[in-house]
């Protein structure tokens, strides 16, 4: 059955599957909603988007994406307010980080419009899919991939982009125990790492797997160069704070640009909050821990939202973070879903409704 949802044609799917979903019990990213946005590149152009019901998408086994990683995505969040209104936050910033990505990988840029009206109407459709359960949202994920075909090392000549949608609980469970990373690498100077290319998480696995089996959640990477300075983590942006002042490494060729991260990081502007941009050493992260000056540090992302460290590994040894009665994490993780969720003003213009 063929319809129209804002300017784009929708091929419904023939049953919902919303009511076998238990709302209340919602992991992160497992669950998908009735229809996806898919558009292809083929003969040197994108094809009008168009909505058809989410399932498996058929490629060759010579399609590049399988070969040479020709892969980026982007993640976001669809929140609704108590009244039942939908809102994104900074969705552009997105559309424009896909294209970053893009070009990095040697993937055609998608024009602007395609993304935001392709997700527009995608959003319309799936509305009911929102979660309304506090903490919950409903996952967005945007991706490009070369389904073109050939055993050559070169670009492929046709692309999908598509958005598939999963209603999520959070990220973690609880507070987050980092490894700080002294022998492996996730970037390195003039590579992908600012991308956000599937291959940047693929090669993060590994060392993840190997922290986890010590209890440690997420790798804080570190500088490729002496591994001297922090970076980010596998799935978010980090901050410290030292004293008052609240630290985050600057973004580079090896960093992803993180929306929440420069959200955050106006914020705790308008908070009155000290804030720096700088790099940060190991070193004086592991002597303010053990001098009694190192007071929080937590992750920033769409999926982690804002996540307090409990506590990070660095060289066999184990250093606790204190339990603070007025964090900044705390404090800034309201400012920032209060915005998202339509709970209070939003003097920076960022929220979109659907
Ligand atoms: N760093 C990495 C490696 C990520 O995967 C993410 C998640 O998107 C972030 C940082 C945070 O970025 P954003 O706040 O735009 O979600
Ligand atoms: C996000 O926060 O949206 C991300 O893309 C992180 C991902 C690894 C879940």
């Amino acid at each position: 059955m063929e319809a129209m949802v804002n300017n784009i044609r929708v091929e419904k799917a023939a049953t919902s599957k919303i009511h076998d979903v238990d709302f209340d019990n919602l992991a992160f990213g497992s669950t998908y909603t009735d229809h996806m946005l898919v558009s292809d590149f083929v003969n040197g152009e994108w094809k009008e988007p168009k909505i058809v019901p989410y399932g498996p998408i058929s490629l060759e086994p010579s399609a590049k994406i399988f070969h040479y990683g020709q892969s980026i995505f982007e993640g976001m969040k669809a929140y609704k307010d108590v009244e039942g209104g939908v809102w994104l936050f900074r969705p552009m910033e997105n559309c424009k980080r896909l294209n970053k990505s893009a070009e990095r990988l040697t993937i055609p840029e998608l024009p602007e419009s395609y993304f935001m009206d392709g997700l527009m109407a995608l959003l319309q459709l799936e509305k009911d899919w929102v979660p309304k359960n506090p903490g919950s949202s409903l996952y967005i994920r945007p991706f490009m991939f070369a389904s073109g075909s050939g055993f050559h090392a070169s670009p492929a000549d046709e692309y999908k982009f598509i958005i598939a949608l999963a209603p999520s609980g959070a990220y973690f469970s609880g507070k987050v125990k980092v490894l700080i990373e002294e022998k492996y690498s996730r970037a390195a100077n003039g590579g992908v790492g600012y991308a956000k290319a599937g291959g940047n998480y693929a090669g993060q696995f590994y060392p993840t797997q190997l922290a986890a089996e010590k209890g440690y959640q997420q790798v804080i990477w570190t500088d490729d160069n002496n591994h001297e300075f922090i970076e980010e983590a596998g799935a978010m942006n980090v901050f410290v704070r030292i004293n008052d002042t609240l630290i985050t490494a600057p973004t580079s060729d090896r960093i992803l640009d993180g929306i929440t991260r420069k959200s955050i990081l106006d914020i705790a502007e308008d908070e009155n909050i000290a804030t720096e941009v700088r790099k940060i050493s190991v070193h004086e992260v592991v002597e303010a821990a053990k001098n009694g000056t190192l007071k929080e540090m937590f992750g920033a992302g769409t999926a982690a939202v804002v996540s307090p460290i409990a506590g990070f590994g660095y060289k066999g040894m184990d250093y606790d973070l204190p339990v603070l009665a007025e964090s900044y994490a705390e404090k800034l993780k309201k400012r920032i879903t209060d915005i998202q969720y339509n709970r209070a003003e939003d003097k920076f213009g960022w929220r979109h409704q659907v």
